[in-house]
């Protein structure tokens, strides 16, 4: 698989990485098994998918133990992300910022990760009680003391901007500079798919200025763009695609012209080429530092997502996706 590289520090991974959510942690739980998402991990690494992104909170905690099963074996073959800094509670997430708790998370991290180091090491939501710069300071002590070996930040579910007035991730552009003065940032965690490409206008500008790498989180779309959904067909209560804006069934009927532009596109490149594909490799297309991390628990999946790392749209492919109409239902 093509590498790319993340950051100052030109960390190496597959052009593709694989998303270990759905492993553990939103999506149907009633449909997450152990031995199905382990055989799909194995399978992502056989196929040169080295980014492996995960969280202390999915689950919480049984995602890190699960890629820390596969890490025992095959540390080599991986690049592990993992993030610090929400806490599941009773009722809410909360954040959690305090210096000494990231410090403490860390080494709980390691621990399930069965790792000594933390390839990419990164704030999931910065804490309104805490300074960033103190949250980020003590990550970058982790950092000295060899635990981790870069830092990122996550904007996902950061939706301030345009409503506001201003460019999108205005707000996350400010935290980024404010952080960017205690230690480099070697990666951004944002939302940017076919249906959400709010990042391409302010952020992932600024990370290309910088150096600093790009993981696109939500790929897919959260299932959508691969064009497998079927509106009407309902989600379990407890997945939270139940009570998103764009997954009623009037919106997803509503959106399957996105969905059919990918077809066509895929169509084009010949038998076997996906609409799932075509999202990624457009998500490749934006930018050399940016690598996209579809989430997924099954082998045969993660195999359809690694192909898309050989697949090349051309400037008539993308002119066609930027041609489709933008997605309806919203947040906002
Ligand atoms: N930093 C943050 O706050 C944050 C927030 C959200 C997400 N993320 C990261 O981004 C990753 C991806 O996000 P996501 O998983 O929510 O959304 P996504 O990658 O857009 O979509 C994942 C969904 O698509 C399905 N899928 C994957 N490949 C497919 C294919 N080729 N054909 C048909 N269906 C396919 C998966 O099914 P199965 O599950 O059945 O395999 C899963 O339900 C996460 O795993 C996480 O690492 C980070």
């Amino acid at each position: 698989m093509e590498r790319r590289t993340i950051g100052a520090a030109a960390l190496e991974v597959g052009a593709v990485g694989l998303g270990c959510m759905p492993m553990s942690w939103a999506y149907s739980t009633s449909r997450q098994r152990g031995a199905e998402s382990l055989r799909a991990v194995h399978a992502a690494l056989d196929r040169g998918v080295s980014l492996l992104d995960t969280a202390d909170m999915y689950g919480p905690f049984t995602n890190e133990l699960l890629i820390g099963r596969v890490l025992r074996e095959r540390r080599a073959d991986a690049f592990v992300s993992t993030k610090c800094g929400l806490l599941v509670g009773e009722q809410h997430i909360v954040a959690n910022g305090r210096p000494g708790y990231v410090k403490r998370a860390c080494d709980a991290s390691l621990r399930r990760l069965q790792t000594d180091v933390i390839d990419l090491y990164q704030l999931h939501r910065a804490d309104p009680e805490v300074p960033v710069e103190e949250t980020w300071g003590a990550m970058a002590e982790l950092v000295t003391a060899g635990k981790v070996r870069s830092l990122g930040l996550c904007a996902v579910g950061v939706r301030a901007g345009r409503r506001a007035g201003g460019r999108q991730y205005d707000a996350t552009i400010r935290q980024l500079e404010r952080v960017q003065q205690v230690f480099p940032v070697s990666a951004v965690q944002a939302e940017l798919s076919v249906w959400s490409p709010e990042a391409l206008e302010a952020l992932l500008p600024w990370c290309r200025a910088r150096g600093v790498g790009f993981l696109a989180a939500m790929p897919l779309g959260n299932g959508f763009l691969t064009g497998t959904l079927r509106p009407g067909e309902g989600f379990e209560p407890d997945d939270p695609r139940a009570r998103h804006p764009r997954f009623t069934a009037e919106m997803m009927a509503a959106n399957q012209p996105i969905v059919a532009g990918l077809r066509r596109v895929a169509h084009r490149h010949g038998e076997g080429v996906t609409a799932a594909q075509v999202a990624l490799a457009w998500v490749l297309a934006q930018d050399p530092h940016v690598v996209p991390v579809p989430g997924a628990k099954q082998e045969r999946w993660v195999a359809e997502n690694a192909g898309a790392a050989r697949l090349r749209l051309t400037p008539q492919d993308l002119a066609e996706v930027a041609a489709l109409p933008p997605a309806l239902g919203s947040w906002d």
